[in-house]
């Protein structure tokens, strides 16, 4: 089966932070699952160059768009590499690649009337670059929902998808396939306002020179940045070499673009009759340290503060905070440094670490390093529904399957004490299955946990003794294919405890 998973992709102008790289993070996290699981998967991210304010940054810094896109988006390639994330493809719109297919897609809608040129007047956010409508500015008293700046009143020429016409072709794919907008509660939220009824929207602007796409056949206006940018998810894959992978299986954004991904791009592509997406998944925010992230209160996780958090922790103990303590679902997350050191000592150096440090300890200890074979099994662990989580993007609850296990494993050997049945010889047989269950409990953890935690999973294997998950994982979570008689390599604490 095809994975194909998809990030926004992030604005060029900012830097990365916590939040760009939450949400990459998710998304290197199912793709690596799916490719456990044996998928062809594709996993894409990029960046979004085309914005007006990239312009105006360019100039500040006496350099053209291109190059501060070039060096912006660098920083985002070198940061997402840094953190282990393994995208398949890399997409920034100022490439000639995507350029090419959103002339020819502006074009196929000019033909077909989706597209048609008008005139338009409204209340303008230039910091999100977009128009709110006349109810909405009001709401927020003419001033950006974002950053408290005043709206513009902007008049101009433009070009206009006929966004009016798709609202019950809309309505109907969110009662038919509910799958199409996850969680229910924001499904439930762009349905009423999409029974609030639907404008045509402009999609064009002039005023930023040759930064943008063209218009096809009309030399003053550009295609506006958020259509261009919706393009991506479909002109990367649109190549003879990739195009299977069309339609997307999961989009993954953050609630603040959900209107962008849930309305206007699957009308997009209902006028231009291609196969909608499967799924978009809407995340939460992360705020940090109890309140909305903001440079001025300096709470702002961004950079540099990630790369003390990787220094001082371990870049997969980050994955792992993120993963379980995030806002996949509704609410948002508080990214808090007294939470992550409790995540950390807990969960992992108390929990998971132990788990693996005593038992390897013990059958180095008692067996001479070498995995002895397993006898009566009275315990095993099942990853079922760890699965079906993850099938479901579920992190959190599949996270929690995994650390049920991981206890349930250290009170099996509270409850089965090694130490005492060493001390008796008749009882070898029983210590035998003790220990082998024990470390093939480690082994099925690794597996279950590779995906979040690519590198410490590959050390605790290496110190089992077992080499690279081989996969597929239905395979590698079958409970007793770990071969009596591995030797236990160099064993040493994994999750170091913190204060
Ligand atoms: N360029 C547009 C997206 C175009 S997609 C066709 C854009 N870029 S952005 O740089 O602002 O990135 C927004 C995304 O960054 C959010 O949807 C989310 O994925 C991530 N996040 C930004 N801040 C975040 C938090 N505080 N918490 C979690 N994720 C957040 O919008």
């Amino acid at each position: 089966m095809k994975f194909y998973i998809t990030t926004p992709i992030y604005y060029v102008n900012d830097r990365p932070h916590i939040g760009h790289v939450y949400t990459t993070t998710i998304a290197d996290i199912l793709a690596r699952y799916h490719r456990l699981c044996g998928d062809d998967v594709f996993f894409l991210t990029g960046t979004d160059e085309h914005a007006a304010k990239v312009v105006d940054s360019a100039a500040q810094h006496n350099l053209t768009p291109q190059q501060w896109s070039d060096q912006n988006a660098q920083a985002f390639q070198d940061t997402f590499r840094k953190l282990g994330i393994a995208n398949d493809d890399f997409i920034r719109t100022s490439q000639q690649r995507h350029k090419d297919k959103v002339v020819q897609y502006v074009g196929e809608l000019l033909k077909t009337g989706d597209v048609y040129p008008g005139e338009y007047e409204g209340w303008y956010d230039e910091g999100q670059e977009e128009y709110l409508p006349e109810n909405k500015a009001k709401e927020y008293e003419f001033k950006s929902p974002f950053n408290g700046k005043p709206l513009v009143r902007k008049k101009e020429k433009n070009y206009f998808f006929r966004l009016s016409q798709y609202g019950d072709a809309l309505l109907k794919l969110l009662e038919d396939q509910p799958e199409f907008l996850r969680p229910d509660a924001r499904r439930k939220e762009i349905a009423n306002r999409i029974r609030e009824g639907l404008n045509d929207v402009p999609i064009s602007r002039t005023g930023t020179g040759d930064w943008g796409i063209r218009v096809p056949g009309d030399d003053e206006h550009v295609i506006y940045v958020w259509i261009d940018a919706l393009f991506n998810y479909l002109s990367t894959v649109d190549t003879p070499a990739r195009q299977h992978f069309w339609p997307a299986n999961v989009h993954l954004i953050a609630k603040d673009i959900l209107w962008f991904h849930a309305v206007i791009w699957p009308a997009l592509l209902l006028a231009l009759k291609r196969p909608l997406p499967a799924q978009v998944y809407v995340h939460s925010f992360w705020i940090a340290e109890g309140q909305k992230m903001s440079k001025s209160l300096g709470n702002f996780v961004d950079l540099e503060k990630i790369d003390r958090y990787v220094a001082d922790y371990g870049l997969d103990a980050l994955r792992y905070f993120l993963a379980n303590n995030g806002p996949l679902g509704i609410n948002d997350s508080d990214f808090a440094e007294a939470k992550f050191i409790e995540v950390y000592n807990t969960d992992l150096a108390n929990e998971l670490g132990n788990l693996i440090n005593r038992t390897l300890s013990m059958i180095k200890r008692y067996r001479q390093g070498v995995v002895p074979a397993g006898g009566a099994a009275e315990f095993r662990l099942d990853f079922t529904a760890y699965r079906q989580h993850m099938d479901a993007f579920d992190l959190t609850s599949a996270l929690a399957e995994v650390r049920a296990g991981v206890v349930r494993a250290n009170r099996y050997v509270e409850e089965s004490a090694p130490w005492t049945l060493a001390k008796a010889p008749e009882k070898a047989a029983q210590l035998d299955a003790v220990l082998y269950n024990l470390a093939e409990s480690v082994r099925l953890i690794t597996v279950a946990l590779a995906p979040v935690m690519p590198a410490i999973t590959a050390q605790a294997r290496t110190q089992l003794g077992v080499g690279e998950i081989a996969g597929p994982l239905a395979d590698e979570l079958t409970w007793g294919r770990l071969p009596a008689g591995t030797t236990v390599g160099t064993v040493a604490p994994l999750f170091p405890k913190k204060v």
